[in-house]
């Protein structure tokens, strides 16, 4: 049975019982020349890896947890694709993000947003995130890749729940009151709509506005226009009321004492 029908990128699907990490699994991988198109999915992680240092739990077989492998960096002469430069590849974990969005909101109908950058919130609480790591290319004629990992709470139960370090309370579909929690069906809407927008922006030489990418992020992103309040990746923080996202993906924070536009971080909503 297809679980993934070829489409987009995706050329390689493996299905594993149990693993530590897809994203590891999926940089291991990228590392030993893997091509762009593969994808890992895990019935459990060990040891799944969760944004700036974090641990990503999940029971078994009550979430997705898949990692795939992009390589914007190379050209593709039969789409007529040249190489996104690394400095474009901010956008792909928000791609993950809008993706995300779009799955849930079809397939569970549910009204998901956007905390910035990618946590998929359902009202106050999240559901889902997504990890992007870079693997270094050595040459110009290998360079970088990308494993965009994600990981949906689907059916985890209220006691199930993972507890957030920044107090972020978590949710899953099925405790969301999704109208389905069926996860073959979802991942698969999730893979279409990662491969979808990666078309339109490799197809805009990684331009986040040409590619309407920027404006999909922005229809669905929770937190421009909300007071805010990011601890920094160094561990101090700013507050202020986010007012948009610029051509890079970087968020931008008007402080009353002028605009900072941040790259990282972990965001507050403070209403
Ligand atoms: C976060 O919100 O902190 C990001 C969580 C990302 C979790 C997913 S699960 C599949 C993939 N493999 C990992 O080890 N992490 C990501």
């Amino acid at each position: 049975r297809a679980l993934v029908a070829p489409h987009g990128p995706w050329r390689r699907l493996e299905l594993c019982a149990e693993t530590g990490s897809t994203n590891a699994d999926v940089a291991e991988a990228a590392r030993t020349g893997e091509p762009e198109g593969l994808v890992v999915v895990a019935e459990r992680q060990t040891v799944g890896r969760g944004r700036r240092g974090r641990v990503w739990q999940s029971p078994p077989r009550a979430g997705i947890a898949t990692s795939v492998l992009l390589r914007p960096g190379e050209a593709v002469p039969e789409r007529d694709w040249s190489p996104v430069p690394t400095t474009g590849y901010g956008w792909l974990p928000l791609l993950a993000g809008v993706a995300l969005v779009e799955a849930v909101t079809r397939l569970a109908e549910l009204d998901a947003r956007l905390k910035w950058p990618n946590d998929l919130l359902l009202g106050d609480a999240k559901c889902a995130g997504v990890l992007a790591e870079t693997v270094p290319g050595g040459t110009l004629a290998q360079p970088s890749a990308v494993v965009l990992g994600v990981g949906l709470n689907v059916t985890l139960r209220a006691d199930e729940l993972p507890e957030n370090p920044t107090g972020l309370p978590a949710t899953s579909l099925q405790l969301a009151g999704a109208a389905a929690t069926d996860r073959d069906p979802l991942l698969r809407a999730l893979l279409r709509a990662i491969a979808d927008w990666y078309d339109r922006w490799r197809s805009a030489r990684g331009d986040a506005v040409a590619s309407g990418l920027r404006e999909a992020y922005l229809a669905v992103c929770g937190t421009v226009g909300r007071p805010v309040r990011v601890l920094l990746p160094a561990g101090d923080e700013v507050t202020g009321t986010a007012t948009g996202i610029d051509a890079d993906g970087q968020l931008l924070v008007d402080t009353g004492r002028g605009e900072r536009s941040l790259a990282a971080g972990d965001v507050l909503h403070l209403r």
